[in-house]
């Protein structure tokens, strides 16, 4: 959660996919109130959000692969944001969700070597 002032005023979940051995995590639901938002809120979450991610992985003494979020083709905000923290798209999703938009999943990969 982002607090300010003793506000909540925004959040960001993570969660493991398939197991922690898969080395998968998703990032979802993420958003910051309106009227916090071009602030740096977004980026400071992210940032926290990663870390706290990094070092459950490390704490577990387990493989990090992969750490993905679905971001919708027209959210520039969160796609520019995605890319600042060095995730790339790895794959178009169509007809992922029902209001037939495009979806993107962006990833940041951390183990190189397949
Ligand atoms: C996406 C969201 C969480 C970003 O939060 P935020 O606090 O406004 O983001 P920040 O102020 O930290 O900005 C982070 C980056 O987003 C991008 N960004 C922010 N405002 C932007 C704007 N008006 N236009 C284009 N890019 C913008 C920039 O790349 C910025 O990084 P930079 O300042 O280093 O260039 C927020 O806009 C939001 O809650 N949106 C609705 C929910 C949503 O889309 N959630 C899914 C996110 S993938």
């Amino acid at each position: 959660m982002a607090i300010r002032n003793n506000q909540i005023i925004g959040g960001i979940t993570w969660s493991i996919k398939e197991g922690v051995n898969s080395g998968m995590v998703e990032i979802f639901q993420m958003s910051i109130l309106k009227e916090f938002r071009g602030q740096g809120y977004g980026s400071i979450l992210v940032n926290n959000c990663l870390k706290d991610i990094e070092d459950f992985y490390q704490s577990r003494n387990c493989p990090l692969q992969r750490v993905y979020i679905i971001i919708t083709e027209s959210n520039i905000i969160g796609r520019n944001l995605y890319r600042n923290k060095g995730f790339y798209v790895a794959a178009n999703l169509r007809h992922h969700r029902l209001n037939n938009k495009m979806d993107l999943l962006y990833a940041k990969d951390y183990l190189s070597e397949k």
